[in-house]
């Protein structure tokens, strides 16, 4: 056993966890606001690249006479290709790179500290943003390095929150982080919106500046969280995760509830390492590729999930509408300014993304995947069909019944995302990998994100560029395609997930294929199976519930 202490569970499956308090939802809900970085952080660069002051300031270009305002500049007013795409797509490498650091140092020194290195870094990547003028190579440096941050705190938040949150809520909770990417995207829109008319530097110094409210918030309330007990099981120090169990549960650290649950993690762990021991450094990374692609629960198979659905996540096409979508709705004819376009899509994506916190739980994270995914698959044909089909109501004037359909439906197909694919591939990914692998695992999942998420953005331009693929809406037969593949993934890989706990999830993927996993329930705990048991059942007085 870790650190050689002895602790006993129970051999009751309902009773490995404490009941769910408002203190354990409050700290969940807190932690969730990691997202903002996220979403912030993606949201405020194209409409920064779009500033008559930011576009002078870098091509010395004399201001347009008529329209110096964003809305209106004319199409060759802009910063030439290279300068957008390096601007835009440094950003990720920043991430990916940060995402994959971060899994190690969330295992060397924690996951609360590795989050709060993400929000120094992050800071100090703004101030080189932010501090030169017309300074190309400290702006790409900054971006890179607060890249690096939003890398760090988009993996490890989702890793912190997976292992504090109770099990009936773990979904709902994580699908909160989402939803803080979603407000993320809105605000940078909506602050994009207020400074992109100056004619000095506040126009992309606030924007920018803007996020160090949420290093400063993360950062600092982070010191007042309890650390993951799981991080510290892993380490063997029982007693610190006694404490730090007993925090995030609300509970005396002597309640039988802590104490069953401590002993699941810790069987469960032993178990683990039994199976697969790790050696050295690079053996610890070695281990994440062990096992059988045909087993549901190798190692192995588990990182070509987690990295997979991730990967499926951004082939669901989303990040079109995201990055392109102002100059796809520009070609429809019907509405003119960007800003309004951004903010519809972006409200879409924001108030659609509440709906997944009841979905998650109560339908369960592979049925809504599936769901969601086909509804996709069908919004996004019929918009590259109803566009294919009707190439005239792409000119102003024409077939405005028809750019309508195409609208809605591009608005239903963000809905079907937000309510779905948004929050659950998140969800799923802080709940597959077994402890010993765990942080690597969302690490690597999180690193494939950012990783296919550059993809798209650097690929997408050619689709639809005039003087290159110029497919305009049949663009959308792409995206359902591969909507299509996202589906599949995740009919034949993805287990269900909902009301487990982390080390249940771990019994169940030893037991069921994806498919028969919806229908599984714990019949044995882990104490029991590894022999560490008490006699005691009954609640002990002074444990407390909602
Ligand atoms: C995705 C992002 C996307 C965002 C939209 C996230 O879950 O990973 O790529 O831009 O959702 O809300």
């Amino acid at each position: 056993m870790p650190g050689g202490a002895v602790v006993l569970g129970t051999t009751d499956t309902s009773r490995i966890e404490a009941p769910v308090t408002v203190k354990t939802y409050l700290m969940c809900v807190f932690a969730s606001f990691g997202g903002i970085f996220f979403g912030y952080d993606t949201g405020w660069m194209s409409g920064v690249l779009g500033m008559p002051f930011f576009i002078n300031m870098y091509t010395n270009m004399p201001y347009p006479a008529d329209h110096p305002d964003a809305a209106h500049l004319p199409a060759s007013y802009a910063l030439p290709a290279w300068e957008k795409s390096l601007m835009t797509s440094i950003l990720s490498a920043g991430t990916f790179f940060g995402a994959l650091i971060a899994g190690d140092i969330a295992d060397m020194v924690g996951r609360r500290p590795t989050i709060i290195t993400g929000c120094i870094i992050f800071a100090v990547g703004c101030i080189l943003e932010v501090a030169p003028r017309h300074a190309l190579a400290a702006f790409v440096i900054g971006r890179l390095v607060a890249g690096v941050g939003v890398g760090f705190i988009s993996a490890i938040i989702i890793l912190y929150m997976s292992e504090i949150a109770p099990k009936k809520v773990r979904g709902a909770l994580v699908s909160g982080y989402q939803f803080c990417i979603t407000i993320g995207i809105l605000l940078a829109n909506c602050v994009v919106f207020a400074t992109q008319n100056r004619l000095d530097t506040g126009s992309y110094r606030i924007p920018i500046a803007v996020q160090f409210l949420w290093a400063l918030i993360l950062g600092i309330g982070l010191l007042f969280l309890p650390e993951s007990p799981r991080y510290y099981v892993r380490k063997g120090h029982i007693d610190l995760a006694t404490t730090a169990l007993a925090r995030v549960r609300d509970q005396p650290a002597d309640s039988d509830y802590v104490q069953d649950e401590l002993a699941e993690i810790i069987a469960n762990l032993e178990f683990e390492r039994a199976h697969i021991p790790e050696t050295g450094y690079v053996e610890s990374w070695l281990v994440c590729f062990r096992g059988s692609i045909y087993d549901g629960s190798s190692n192995l198979r588990r990182t070509i999930v987690g990295t997979g659905l991730q990967c499926a996540q951004q082939f669901t096409g989303i990040n079109f509408i995201f990055y392109f979508g102002t100059s796809f709705f520009q070609t429809l004819g019907t509405i003119s300014n960007p800003f309004f376009i951004s903010l519809i899509t972006t409200l879409v994506n924001v108030l659609s993304t509440p709906a997944s916190f009841y979905m998650v739980e109560r339908f369960g994270r592979r049925r809504i995947l599936i769901v969601g995914g086909s509804c996709m698959v069908i919004c996004q044909f019929i918009v590259a069909i109803v566009g294919t089909a009707t190439p005239h109501a792409q000119v102003p004037g024409g077939a405005p019944s028809a750019v309508k359909a195409e609208i809605a439906f591009i608005c239903l197909n963000i809905a079907a995302f937000a309510s779905t694919w948004g929050p659950a591939a998140w969800v799923v990914v802080g709940e597959l990998f077994p402890l010993p692998i765990r942080s690597r695992g969302v690490a690597m999942s999180t690193a494939s994100n950012w990783f296919w998420n550059c993809i798209i953005a650097v690929i997408t331009p050619y689709f639809v560029s005039t003087d290159e693929a110029d497919l305009g809406a049949k663009v959308f037969f792409i995206w359902g395609s591969t909507a299509i593949f996202s589906t599949l993934f995740a009919y034949f890989l993805v287990s269900e997930t909902k009301g487990l706990s982390l080390e249940q999830v771990d019994q169940m993927l030893i037991e069921t294929t994806p498919r028969t996993s919806a229908g599984w329930t714990p019949t044995k705990t882990w104490a029991a199976q590894e022999g560490h048991v008490h006699e005691k059942t009954e609640p002990e007085e002074g444990e407390k519930a909602v």
